[in-house]
């Protein structure tokens, strides 16, 4: 028997055996890419920590970890794209292989911003790595390198994902019921800094 749905839930998008699966298989493609190299994974606080600490476990060279977290703001237009550091990492990255670790990519404002801002930092590499992507909605270009799932243009919710800092501690991705969800523009200045 499945267990009834949490309220605000409409479906859930990807179960947790899949992404367990999927996870996997990214863990083993970092693996291969950095083999004789130690890999730096760069959380993005916090929707980035269910996913990275998942994918930690399972990449095969040796692995550190640091967090960031970011906040953006909608303009005076509504129009997205101001983001700014609100938790800087703990130490520097120079001459490190950097893996930044996203929870989703969505107009690609945040990414292009962190990208930016950590190859100032004089990195020896620098890549991407998100849970999901939502190439649909992208703004900005911003190149990702690794990805485990293409979502469709719905507000989503688990493993890490949250709606008002709720649902993150789901182990499955759902996508939130329209009627929980506010006006999409509300929504998504609701989500960000998450
Ligand atoms: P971007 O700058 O538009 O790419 O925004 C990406 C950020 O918006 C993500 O890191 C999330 O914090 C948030 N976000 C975008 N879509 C969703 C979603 O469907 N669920 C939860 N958070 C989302
Ligand atoms: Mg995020």
């Amino acid at each position: 028997m499945t267990p009834p749905l949490p309220p605000g839930i409409e479906k859930i998008l990807f179960t947790e055996e899949e992404i367990q699966q999927r996870v996997r298989e990214v863990a083993a493609e970092i693996t291969r890419a950095y083999e004789g190299r130690t890999v730096k994974l760069i959380g993005v606080l916090k929707g980035s920590v269910f996913f990275l600490t998942e994918l930690a476990r399972h990449i095969g060279v040796p692995v550190k970890i640091d967090f960031l977290a970011i906040s953006s703001f909608s303009n005076r237009n509504g129009a997205p794209g101001v983001v700014r550091i609100a938790k800087d990492l703990d130490d520097g990255i120079e001459g490190e292989d950097v893996l930044l670790v996203e929870d989703v990519v969505d107009t690609g404002f945040t990414l292009r911003y962190l990208l930016q801002t950590l190859a100032s930092r004089s990195p020896n590499s620098l890549a991407v790595c998100t849970f999901l992507d939502r190439t649909s909605r992208r703004i900005v270009q911003a190149p990702v390198d690794y990805r485990c799932f293409e979502i469709p243009d719905r507000f989503v919710v688990g493993f890490g994902l949250d709606y008002n800092q709720l649902y993150r501690n789901l182990g499955y991705v759902a996508v939130l019921s329209r009627e929980a969800s506010v006006s999409p523009q509300r929504r998504r200045d609701a989500e960000k800094g998450g």
